[in-house]
């Protein structure tokens, strides 16, 4: 079993990780399920809260991680199918995964978009190529689309926060002085749907998210329910939010071309900022971003260092979310 998104769990199965995740987070739950094995973590991009997290949570397990860098500590990688190795790739996945596996139990894999191809990106290839050669589960560490360990630690952040009803999460795009990748806000919304919260995804024109899996997200709200509504108007996302997630993210016409997305973008910058004003709105909302986030670009010194501020707890969260992806995993 790998977890690659969070689309196939059920609301059951995510509140079973969360308790479990809280068990962990408590001290209630010290079980050693990794004594003796190893977890191969991959990195194509940098980290620090996924890094270090991954890392701490697998010692806490008893086990010992192994962490790669394709084209740094480890050989480049080619991931493409039938490709012909006469240029900078050193090293195929199906030889990377079948070795890995001898040694390792589980690969966890951090490969972001390269904002180029968005047809050929959202189909995750480079995370779905090991986990066609893999025997061993593959973990998410962040790809193109998806970052279901970041979600789901969000979703225990919001409920330790504010207990496990129903709310209004407010999923809202910030200015950024360049495209990123859409992981973030995808899984966010999807989870927050899954859990059965009204999830108000507020962005500018041009910058949907993935529209299949918006789809999804709002049946998957509905079984639930809650809702899953978009808006382009970001003063009527704000009221009466009681959580606010902000991320910047690119728009997916943009991609291959992020010099006109850049000057695209410039036009939003005053309005589309997590600030006092906005948060004055809300119905005492908590602020939430996966981190790193850029202060002042993003959201304002004031809003991050305030009392709604729970981006600290949110990044601990990751460390007991993860721990209990593993234990499920791995644990058996
Ligand atoms: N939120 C998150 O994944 O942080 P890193 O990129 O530092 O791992």
């Amino acid at each position: 079993m790998n977890l690659l998104s969070t689309i196939d769990m059920t609301r059951d199965g995510i509140e079973r990780l969360l308790e479990s995740a809280l068990r962990f987070k408590h001290g209630d739950d010290l079980s050693k399920p990794l004594a003796g094995k190893s977890v191969a973590l991959v990195f194509f991009n940098p980290s620090l809260r996924t890094r270090a997290s991954m890392q701490v949570g697998i010692y806490e397990l008893g086990g010992n991680p192994v962490v790669l860098e394709p084209g740094g500590t480890s050989w480049t990688l080619e991931h493409r199918e039938g490709a012909v190795m006469d240029s900078d790739k050193t090293e195929y996945v199906a030889e990377f995964v079948r070795v890995l596996e001898r040694y390792c139990v589980a690969i966890g894999v951090r490969t972001f978009a390269v904002l180029k191809n968005w047809q050929e990106e959202r189909t995750d290839p480079v995370l779905n190529s090991f986990a066609n050669y893999a025997s061993v589960p593959i973990i998410n560490l962040e790809s193109a689309m998806h970052h279901p360990c970041q979600s789901l630690a969000d979703m225990l952040t919001i409920r330790e926060k504010l207990g496990s009803g129903r709310k209004r999460v407010v999923l809202t795009w910030a200015w950024h002085p360049k495209p990123l990748p859409m992981a973030v806000p995808n899984s966010f919304a999807l989870a927050a749907a899954q859990m059965g919260h009204d999830v108000v995804v507020a962005h500018p024109p041009g910058y949907e998210l993935d529209e299949e899996l918006m789809t999804r997200s709002r049946l998957f709200a509905h079984e639930s329910g809650g809702n899953l509504e978009i808006t382009n108007d970001i003063d009527a996302a704000f009221s009466g939010a009681e959580v606010i997630y902000a991320k910047s993210w690119g728009g997916k016409e943009f991609y291959g071309n992020t010099e006109q997305e850049t000057i695209t973008r410039a036009k939003y910058r005053r309005k589309w900022i997590v600030d006092e004003e906005k948060m004055a709105r809300t119905n005492d909302a908590i602020f939430m971003h996966c981190l790193p986030v850029r202060r002042n670009v993003i959201v304002t010194d004031r809003v991050i260092d305030s009392a709604a501020s729970v981006v600290i707890d949110e990044a601990e969260n990751r460390l007991h979310v993860q721990k209990a992806i593993m234990t499920e995993l791995l644990g058996g």
